[in-house]
């Protein structure tokens, strides 16, 4: 059994990573970090039956684990990662503190130096279908953001098959509001989310530069991506459409088949056929990607529907898949 750790597991992801981690076959459950000690973590999620208690993180935790989950804000989650990297652990992060390759566009994007810039090298960057073989030797994981595993999962096969330039792409996404972690504000109070639909930070959202990165390290192809996220009032999921201008001309049968085909054999990526669209309830509570592929043949455009759980592969599910792979564990071992 592998000894899992989890830091942030009073947040949203933390509480899905418990739940998929719970019932995980090859993983005994160790440590759950909190900055409030000593509490009984069956009392905050009572479908959770045991005994432990929150802990602070200490240096015999951090020896009695071998991997860790990290469900921390950005900047205050490379600090921790660096404890356990240091001390020859394995660290999944779902923050965003090791997703970009560069700490000058760290510090341009969040606004602040890289706590632990000595480390992003080391990442790996775990949109899973892209970096399998990177994942089984990785010591560090940088789990992707969840709106950049809905758009990429969407993007990346037209940029890679040549479907579509690199440029030019337009990603319009909307999440429910769990997508901003149990944080209080004034936007995201009951009142002012239900019967209710923004958009927010247009055209400068962090996740813009993660999704450009990947792009390009994949494909070789550098992009550029106008990302518009919208909050929407439900509670869980996203859907992005995404709008690739096509090198030819092609047919939603043809688009499809492409796609169909570059995602044949995966396990959590489905692709409908050409006509049928899919819907963010299909995939909640699942580690799945469904994609709706169609063509506009007016205007060349080829416009790809991605729908996730941004809890679970937006985040946790996803984080779980990497350590099924880091561990040489059937993929979707506690996922399907
Ligand atoms: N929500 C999503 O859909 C999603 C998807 C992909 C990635 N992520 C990323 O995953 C990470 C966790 O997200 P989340 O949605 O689970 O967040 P969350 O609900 O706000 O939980 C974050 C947890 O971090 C702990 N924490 C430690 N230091 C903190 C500090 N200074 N301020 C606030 N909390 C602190 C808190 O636990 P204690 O109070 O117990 O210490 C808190 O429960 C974030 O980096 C987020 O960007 C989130």
């Amino acid at each position: 059994m592998v000894k899992v750790s989890v830091a942030g597991v009073r947040g949203f992801t933390g509480e899905e990573l418990l739940r998929i981690l719970s019932r995980h076959p090859f993983v005994e459950i160790k440590h759950l970090f909190s900055r409030e000690k000593g509490l009984r973590v069956g009392d905050i999620y009572p479908w959770f039956k045991s005994e432990i208690l929150t802990e602070n993180i200490s240096a015999k935790a951090i020896g009695d684990t071998d991997v860790v989950f990290l469900c921390l804000p950005h900047t205050e989650s490379a600090p921790v990662a660096a404890k356990f990297l240091s001390a020859g652990k394995r660290v999944v992060d779902l923050s965003a503190d090791f997703r970009l390759k560069s700490a000058a566009d760290y510090k341009n994007v969040y606004g602040v130096r890289h706590p632990c810039p000595s480390y992003l090298a080391k990442a790996v960057y775990g949109l899973t279908e892209f970096r399998r073989d990177e994942l089984k030797d990785a010591q560090l994981v940088a789990n992707p953001g969840c709106y950049p595993t809905a758009v990429l999962i969407a993007v990346l096969p037209a940029v890679i098959k040549g479907l579509a330039t690199a440029t030019d792409i337009i990603a319009d996404a909307k999440s429910g509001v769990s997508g901003a972690g149990r944080k209080l504000s004034n936007e995201l109070l009951f009142s002012n989310v239900y019967e209710n639909a923004r958009a927010y930070q247009v055209a400068r959202h962090r996740h813009r530069s993660e999704i450009e990165q990947e792009i390009f390290l994949v494909s070789g192809r550098r992009p550029v991506l106008t990302f518009v996220p919208h909050l929407i009032p439900q509670k869980r999921g996203i859907i992005a459409t995404v709008y690739l201008k096509t090198k030819a001309r092609v047919k939603d049968d043809f688009a499809a088949a492409v796609y169909g085909k570059f995602y044949r054999g995966e396990k959590f990526v489905s692709v409908l056929p050409a006509g049928r669209q899919p819907a963010t309830a299909e995939v909640i509570g699942t580690n799945d990607v469904r994609l709706g592929v169609a063509v506009d043949a007016r205007s060349n455009i080829l416009i790809v529907t991605s729908v996730i759980d941004n809890l679970i592969k937006g985040a946790s599910g996803q984080a779980v898949q990497n350590m099924n792979i880091m561990f040489g564990f059937d993929e979707a071992a506690g996922l399907a």
